[in-house]
């Protein structure tokens, strides 16, 4: 693997949700794999589940890691081509990227969308930019409009989890008090219909996602309808696609212990951090359904996947 920016780097989703299983069940099989390379993992957004998963991953693969957060430990960068740099940004981006990738052998980068301009965030300017101006290998650790590292966590909990060969997954949208990217629902379903899982997304009108990544899934938008029969509920919010970055809270949509009992005993997800009462309630998250903690922990091994295919193609 050359770089994990999107499924669209990984040949077989399956088989690598398959790799990560193994690495689960020894983590240390390639404790070598990784001596005298180093992580860098630049974050421009905060985190708790992917920072900490991926130091470990790396880790676990005998690596070393260089940890910057943008907003607090570097000069402030300049992102803009062109720009007259007279304000704040004391360094750009074409300087930075090129450093920084300088001192490590891979690099991961956070880098949330404005919600504002939806071209600029769609066209993943951060990303590429890396992509385009680093000397290794690019991790996205969540970028504008993607999530894959918890993408293929995802997938690893539901093939990890399944007890029939086609599980019926239901990705629902839930309420928030404030606008969120859509990077992680667009990942899900990418990832869903590139492992060729069956896949239901339910969300009121007019929270609909870019057709790029919804593809052939099912849309209902009555969310009790598509929760019957589902083997697995996936709960996020996002805000909108078309009213870009526009919030929704409507409070219906929660998602409920009474709701998971319309279902053939789904498993519950969501990525973290969670919001309590607002998009799952209490009943919900502290049930028998939730396989929520199982899920974060698997990002470390999916993480470890990851690295342990870009270290071996170093
Ligand atoms: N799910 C997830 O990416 O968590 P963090 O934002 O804490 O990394």
């Amino acid at each position: 693997m050359k770089q994990f920016i999107s499924v669209k780097d990984v040949t077989d989703p399956n088989e690598l949700a398959l790799k990560a299983m193994e690495i689960k069940k020894d983590p240390y099989s390639n404790a070598s794999l990784g001596e005298q390379k180093v992580l860098g993992l630049i974050f421009f957004n905060s985190s708790l589940r992917t920072r900490m998963s991926t130091t470990r991953a790396a880790y676990n693969l005998g690596m070393k890691v260089m940890t910057l957060n943008v907003s607090s430990d570097s000069w402030q960068l300049e992102t803009e081509d062109g720009a007259v740099m007279n304000q704040g940004n004391a360094e750009h981006i074409k300087e930075a990227i090129p450093v920084m990738s300088s001192y490590c052998d891979v690099l991961g980068v956070r880098s949330f969308p404005s919600l504002i301009d939806k071209e600029k965030d769609y066209q993943e300017t951060l990303i590429n930019s890396f992509v385009h101006l680093s000397n290794c290998p690019i991790i996205n650790l969540e970028s504008a409009t993607l999530h894959p590292l918890q993408s293929l966590a995802d997938l690893m909990t539901i093939q990890e989890g399944k007890v029939k060969t086609n599980p019926k997954v239901v990705l629902t949208w839930a309420p928030h008090i404030k606008p969120l990217p859509q990077s992680v629902a667009n990942s899900f379903a990418e990832w869903m219909n590139a492992a060729k899982i069956d896949l239901t997304i339910t969300h009121p009108k007019g929270m609909e996602l870019s057709p790029e990544f919804s593809g052939q899934a099912r849309i209902i938008t009555d969310q009790e309808a598509a929760l019957v029969g589902a083997d697995f509920v996936y709960v996020k919010n996002w805000s909108s696609f078309q009213d870009y970055g526009k919030v929704k809270k409507d409070p219906k949509w929660m998602m409920t212990r009474e709701k998971l009992e319309i279902t053939n005993d789904a498993k519950l997800m969501h990525c973290l951090p969670v919001r309590r009462n607002v998009v799952i309630s209490d009943d919900a998250m502290d049930s028998n359904h939730s396989i929520i903690n199982e899920l974060a922990e698997n990002r470390l091994y999916a993480a470890q996947a990851v690295l342990t295919e870009i270290l071996k193609n170093l």
